[in-house]
């Protein structure tokens, strides 16, 4: 396998530092460029040591900034920085011949009013936009191996567009109907110090957020729209949870006039069945954190309720695996013509 040299930008938050975790473990990586303001000059294994001993763990972290990673001599860099701050970097980089996979949302939504709409402000670079893929390798496979901009699918939006896409695209459930709760563990905020992550405020508690209007509605809403071929737009009710990582989401829908649980579950198999992320765990199983943790894979079972007429889904996944790092990898293997599974 030829290496390819391979750039994390904001390599010093959650999702960076599981980037190097997996991307240590990579055969087809060369990791050249990790890059942090705080860390600049510490190597990977001074600043965890959780590193020492692995491949990459003397490569010294750099400031952040796009000359220095396009002259790094990196062919893709994956951003893993705050929403807002990737149109700075991706421009230059894609001017300077890398590909990019960008792990924020700066790139997931097409209609920049919509971006605008959610996100407050005016889109700063609305023909990359124009150019970006949604990196959801199971939606979107064909086109993210032949993209230079890569917009990797939020950790929300993963464990909700799973479960509902294959019903949308086969016209099983009313789209109107469709409402989800979801929970995710605390590092899902990222690693910045605020006051309603803190230990004491989250620990031995739970707490909604976001609502009505989360911004993951926007690229959910998205979406779905594409799978139905209608908009759709739905309730989405986030909640923090006291775990480090892993989201559960539990989806309600009404099943269309007519429409079985054989209907629901052949949908799904069709869907997944060959999927190697996808786990699907039957009428029976369950969609639980523990199991998913620290991995790629999201499990999703479902069950019919005749009593309401309902659909009830639920996936699980780790926010910052399959929901963030583990999906950007997922996407770099397809972008670089490796096994879908590689490293992961
Ligand atoms: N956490 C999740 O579960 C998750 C899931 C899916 C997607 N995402 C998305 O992935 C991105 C990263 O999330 P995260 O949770 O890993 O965030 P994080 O822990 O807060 O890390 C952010 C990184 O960006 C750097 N950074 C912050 N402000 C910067 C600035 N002004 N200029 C340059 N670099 C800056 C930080 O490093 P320095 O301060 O050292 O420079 C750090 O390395 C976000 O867009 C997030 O929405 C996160």
């Amino acid at each position: 396998m030829n290496l390819v040299k391979v750039a994390v930008v904001g390599a010093s938050g959650y999702s960076g530092q599981e980037l190097i975790r997996i991307l240590m473990r990579h055969p087809g990586v060369d990791l050249v460029c990790v890059t942090s303001r705080q860390l600049a000059g510490k190597t990977i294994a001074e600043a965890y040591p959780r590193f020492q001993h692995h491949r990459f763990s003397s490569v010294k972290f750099t400031a952040s900034d796009a000359a220095g990673v396009v002259a790094s001599g990196a062919k893709v860099a994956i951003l893993a920085l705050p929403h807002g701050l990737a149109h700075e970097y991706a421009q230059p980089l894609l001017e300077g011949g890398l590909r990019v996979i960008d792990l924020s949302a700066d790139f997931r939504i097409k209609d920049p009013a919509v971006f605008q709409e959610f996100y407050g402000e005016a889109h700063p670079a609305p023909g990359l936009l124009a150019q970006s893929v949604y990196g959801l390798p199971e939606i979107y496979r064909d086109q993210i191996r032949t993209s230079n901009l890569v917009a990797s699918a939020g950790c929300y939006p993963t464990s909700i567009l799973l479960p509902l896409i294959p019903l949308l695209r086969a016209h099983l459930i009313a789209p109107a109907s469709i409402a989800v709760a979801s929970m995710s563990g605390v590092s899902g905020a990222g690693r910045k110090v605020a006051s309603d992550y803190l230990f004491c405020e989250c620990n031995e508690s739970a707490r909604a957020y976001g609502v009505p209007k989360h911004r993951h509605l926007s690229e959910i809403e998205q979406e779905l729209s594409t799978a139905a071929g209608i908009p759709v737009v739905i309730s989405f009710t986030p909640h923090l949870i006291p775990v480090n990582r892993g989201i559960v989401s539990t989806i309600y829908a009404n099943l269309l006039p007519g429409v079985s649980a054989a209907d629901i579950t052949a949908a799904l198999e069709g869907a997944y069945q060959n999927e190697p992320f996808v786990r699907l765990q039957g009428v029976t199983g369950s969609a639980d954190i523990k199991n998913v943790t620290h991995t790629n894979y999201i499990d999703i079972t479902w069950r019919h309720d005749p009593r309401t007429g309902r659909v009830v889904l639920m996936s699980a996944e780790d926010n910052l695996v399959k929901g963030a790092s583990g999906q950007a990898v997922q996407s770099l293997n397809l972008m670089c013509g490796w096994p879908e599974t590689e490293g992961l």
